[in-house]
């Protein structure tokens, strides 16, 4: 069996498609353009990268996007600062600060800071603590977007034997909280893995889907996968100037019923939720 490509972009294309008309016809009724704020800190290229394409996303779907650059040397008092002013425009709806930050910055701390209406993320503890109680104001980007590519490819959730590997603030966790709650593309059994679970392969080999979330190049092999399970893959590692998930993509789509490729599997969707979340934003705001 080879297995259906998932195919990240068209279905991304596909709801960002949507989105624009939904955000042309929230501005003719309120006036009001959804307004994406992002704070880059330092000169990491792969984050100057990721924000660029999330600002280009924006004006294509009809949003207004800002970009704060600041310097690697930027104390944290100053960017709690730019955050503070950030929270405080009426005309900003979405804030987002890219990760990872210089290490003279906590990132918790900074994160916590931005107010939980315009935490596009929903790394907020306000938004997470909503998420788990299964009532989200915020689902977060990249989760989500995997949510989405199952209801897009009509892979069955409910009762489904979800196995996630990797347990992430920004990943992992938050996805399983949200195939675990009740309702639509949820009600999953779920197992998450992590670098200190025991007979790994014994577990990903009961998977009905598999999620892998780790940051490890094609860690996951056929022989991991249960025949006709659904694979997808969230990881983005760069090997010899090509980027490869988690999963060795070449071995597996022979085993799987269906998989993401990477890239154009999970990273465009991360980007089309955050669109959805800044129009959310904007909403709450007028
Ligand atoms: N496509 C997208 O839009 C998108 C968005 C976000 C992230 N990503 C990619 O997704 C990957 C994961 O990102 P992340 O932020 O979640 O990473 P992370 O914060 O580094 O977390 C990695 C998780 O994987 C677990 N892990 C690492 N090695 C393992 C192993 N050999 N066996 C089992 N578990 C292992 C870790 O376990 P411990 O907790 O025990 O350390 C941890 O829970 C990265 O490649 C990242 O670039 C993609």
């Amino acid at each position: 069996m080879t297995a259906k490509i998932i195919d990240g972009s068209a279905i991304s294309q596909q709801i960002r498609n949507e989105l624009a008309t939904e955000v042309a016809a929230f501005q003719k009724q309120t006036g009001v353009t959804p307004h994406l704020a992002a704070v880059l800190v330092g000169e990491n290229p792969a984050s100057a990268v990721y924000v660029r394409a999330k600002q280009k996303a924006c004006e294509t779907t009809g949003l207004r996007s800002t970009l704060h650059k600041l310097s690697a040397d930027t104390t944290q008092q100053e960017l709690l600062d730019l955050i503070a002013e950030l929270n405080r425009a009426p005309d900003v709806h979405g804030i987002l600060v890219q990760l990872p930050l210089p290490k003279q910055i906590d990132q918790q701390v900074v994160l916590d800071a931005v107010t939980p209406l315009k935490d596009v993320d929903a790394f907020h503890p306000e938004n997470v603590g909503l998420i788990a109680q299964g009532r989200p104001r915020f689902l977060p980007c990249t989760p989500h977007g995997v949510q989405q590519l199952l209801v897009a490819s009509q892979t069955q959730v409910a009762g489904a034997h979800v196995v996630i590997l990797g347990r992430s603030e920004i990943v992992g966790k938050p996805l399983a909280m949200m195939l675990v709650q009740k309702g639509a593309a949820a009600d999953a059994t779920v197992t998450v893995c992590h670098s200190r679970t025991r007979n790994l392969p014994e577990l990903t080999r009961q998977a009905d889907i598999l999620i892998a979330a780790i940051g490890v190049p094609r860690f996951v092999t056929a022989e991991m996968v249960r025949p006709g399970a659904v694979v997808i893959d969230v990881g983005i590692n760069r090997v010899d100037e090509k980027l490869v998930g988690d999963v060795d993509f070449d071995a597996v789509k022979e085993i799987a019923s269906a998989i993401t490729p990477v890239p154009k599997g999970v990273g465009p969707m991360t980007i089309a939720m955050l669109l959805k979340n800044t129009l959310t934003a904007a909403r709450l705001a007028t």
